[in-house]
């Protein structure tokens, strides 16, 4: 054994990754990420520590609400530990967690033909269930991926598309944004193109090298090259997750997933699914049989099948919802993908989706944003007069 990651340690030695990352900021070792490298030596005053601090601990009460801040998922204590009584700090963290957690959203970017949907047609052949299709499924934008980590939420559209005019309409459907580049062509226009969106969205990015498989395959280059734009990745002592894929061997892919989920761990996103429901659109279509069908992501409260929506000027009540897997669902909670039937019209990719309490209340919202509307765009009108009259004939 030399150098070990720091989530691997932690995983081997049972500990939270936070945890780790607090023990090593004790000791002063300098890091990039829990998927960086340590020496030999911290490990061994790592474990040491940890052996201390286990023998102390039943003697300390302090000790023990501090491990369970740290750790407030973590595995149940050993059966002769005492279950500690909550110390009142336990419980101020009770409170300041909040909401549970939730899945992360992931959305995978790059330019043509390096493999997006050859990676993402792999995770989901691999890892998600098929189940019997619920009559008006063809095609989800988005699907959702069991992990050894728990689940995961992939939004899978052409290009960027999605992306920019999701994010163009203000909202953030992404927690992180899977960079892929071949290995065989490196950093091309739309790779570059797809960092500047994860930047400018401020969503942590990981990069998968894809195409090793390739005898032309050439994975230093991609790093070296990446290191032009300053994302220097971890193995050069940059903070940058670089990931090497082939998405037709299958290499990599489960470190990849794993990264995504520590990358969501550290995130610590969360939403509560009894808050009020709100959601943004992935994609509206229209299917001959079936009729307006819209892909949209579950972001906070739950979606009821019978629920009143509101999108843009338009309302919709649910009459049937499939989950990714083209099941049929009664409802569906946060970061879950779902395809809705009920909409009158198709609504834009990135509008936002609000419920509404009956049919009403719905209609009241619309009237009051097409009042809106109405009012800015005669504004916009007389100030063009006025711009006119001050130009003269
Ligand atoms: P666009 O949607 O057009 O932007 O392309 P894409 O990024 O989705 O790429 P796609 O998955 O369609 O893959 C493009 C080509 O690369 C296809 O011929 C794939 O079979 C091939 N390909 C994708 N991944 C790999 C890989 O890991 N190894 C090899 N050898 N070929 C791959
Ligand atoms: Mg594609």
């Amino acid at each position: 054994m030399s150098k070990v990651r720091i989530y691997t340690l932690a995983k081997d030695l049972g500990v939270d990754n936070n945890k780790m990352l607090e023990m090593l900021d004790g000791l002063g070792v300098s890091y990039k990420s829990v998927s960086s490298t340590i020496e030999e030596d911290t490990v061994e005053l790592i474990k040491q520590l940890l052996a201390e601090e286990a023998e102390s601990a039943p003697a300390a009460p302090a000790q023990t609400a501090d491990a369970a801040q740290a750790a407030p998922q973590a595995a149940p204590a050993p059966a002769d530990a005492p279950t500690p009584s909550p110390a009142p700090e336990a419980a101020t963290t009770a409170e300041d967690t909040g909401a549970p957690h939730r899945a992360p959203v992931v959305t995978i970017m790059g330019h043509v033909d390096h493999g997006k949907t050859s990676l993402l047609d792999y995770i989901r052949k691999t890892r998600v269930a098929a189940k019997e299709a619920g009559g008006i499924t063809q095609h989800v934008g988005a699907f959702e991926a069991q992990t050894s980590k728990g689940k995961i939420v992939f939004i899978d559209t052409p290009g960027h598309e999605a992306f920019t005019t999701i994010r163009a309409r203000g909202a953030n459907v992404a927690d992180i944004a899977i960079i892929v580049i071949a290995a065989d062509d490196s950093l091309m226009p739309q790779t570059r193109e797809a960092i500047a969106h994860a930047q400018a969205a401020k969503v942590p990015m990981i990069v998968a090298i894809n195409k090793v498989d390739l005898p032309q395959a050439d994975p230093e280059r991609v790093k070296t090259d990446l290191t032009q734009l300053n994302l220097v990745p971890e193995e050069y002592g940059g903070d940058l997750v670089v990931v090497p894929v082939s998405a037709k061997t299958g290499e990599g892919v489960e470190d990849l997933l794993e990264y995504i989920s520590l990358t969501a761990e550290l995130e610590d996103l969360r939403a509560d699914p009894k808050g009020t429901f709100s959601g943004v659109v992935i994609e509206g279509r229209v299917d001959k049989q079936a009729g307006v069908l819209a892909t949209v992501m579950v972001q906070e409260g739950t979606l009821h099948v019978g629920d009143f929506l509101v999108v843009g000027e338009g309302y919709g009540k649910i009459k049937a919802m499939t989950d990714s897997a083209g099941g049929r669902i009664k409802e569906a909670g946060p970061s879950t993908p779902v395809q809705i039937l009920g909409f009158s019209e198709v609504p834009a990719s990135g509008e936002q989706v609000q419920s509404a309490k009956n049919e009403h209340a719905a209609r009241e919202v619309i009237a009051g944003r097409a009042q809106t509307r109405r009012d800015t765009e005669a504004a916009r009108e007389r100030r063009k007069l006025t711009l006119e009259d001050m130009m003269g004939p």
